[in-house]
């Protein structure tokens, strides 16, 4: 299947009362784990850079071929977005230009009226392409590859502004936090999400730090109108944790691994990108997205 925009699938799920998940890449492993996982559920899902991954990568032209060619070979059946997450304006248009699919403009460190004049003009932009686009209100917790929030809640007349500036979905801060959550967060702020909801009916929000918050305040977001689900912490825990694990049983010599081949990336690397693959599709069963492609 060819790369989609986000909007249709997103509003789908709005309307259905689900959420796709929008999982964070950052290597060629890490994409074909999130695409396994997606293929294996029959899901619709955004892969997605922020800007420190893609330069990572080598750049949004590499990083956007990177996505599509493996979809392409590894005949990839459902709806798949390739997604720029928490974008400054000129990595928008950026990234625009490279061929995503799918656009976060994040403009919530900026005075509102500027946040909502670049969104404005990201849209009109993205929407001439066929390209879906994401804004934010309020900030989320929380430090992502440089991008620090300090996480206020999003005022509701700057939600319903930024609806209006014809954005496909919005990030709010509703309390979430990039990363892992504290021991003392005092979870998701519910309330605040049901008037933000009510205030712009049928309109699907983005919850970013998707990681570590517990399934039942997640699928109540859900229920309330959350659309997206941002996962990256999650899967890098997941890996990290099953390579350590990997690395001990190796040194211990417990599990009869081939000493000679420690030095291969491809037998080193496959627990973890096994441990992420099964990460995200928990997540996607969670969300309950599975069999909506
Ligand atoms: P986590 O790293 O907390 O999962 O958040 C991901 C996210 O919101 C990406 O925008």
């Amino acid at each position: 299947m060819p790369l989609v925009s986000a909007e249709k699938f997103v509003k789908a799920a709005r309307e259905n009362g689900y959420a796709v998940g929008g999982f964070n890449t950052n290597n060629l492993e890490w994409t074909q784990a999130i695409l396994r996982a997606a293929e294996s559920k029959k899901a619709p899902v955004l892969i997605q850079t922020s800007m420190g991954a893609a330069k990572y990568m080598g750049g949004y032209k590499v990083a956007r071929n990177l996505i599509a060619n493996l979809v392409e070979s590894m005949n990839i059946t459902v709806p798949v977005a390739i997604h720029l997450d928490h974008g400054h304006y000129e990595d928008s248009l950026e990234c625009i230009e490279a061929g995503y699919t799918s656009i976060m403009f994040d403009g919530s460190h900026l005075p509102v009226e500027e946040n909502l004049a670049k969104a404005r003009e990201v849209v009109e932009l993205a929407h001439s392409k066929g390209i879906s686009v994401e804004a934010e209100v309020g900030t989320i917790g929380g430090e992502e590859d440089g991008i620090v929030g300090k996480g206020e809640l999003a005022p509701i007349e700057d939600a319903i502004a930024m609806v209006e500036t014809g954005i496909d979905f919005l990030a709010a801060g509703i309390g979430n936090i990039h990363g892992p959550y504290p021991e003392n967060w005092e979870g998701l702020d519910l309330d605040h999400l049901k008037k933000l909801t009510e205030a712009v009916p049928g309109f699907p929000i983005v919850l970013h730090g998707g990681s570590g918050i517990p399934d039942e305040q997640i699928q109540e977001a859900i229920r309330l109108g959350v659309a997206k689900v941002n996962v990256n912490t999650e899967g890098q825990i997941a890996f990290a944790n099953a390579t350590r694990e990997f690395s001990r049983a190796y040194d211990a010599d417990e599990a009869g691994y081939d000493k000679k081949k420690l030095f291969d990336p491809r037998k080193f690397l496959a627990p973890g990108i096994k441990a992420v693959q099964d990460a995200v599709e928990d997540r996607i069963d969670v969300f309950g997205s599975a069999n909506k492609a």
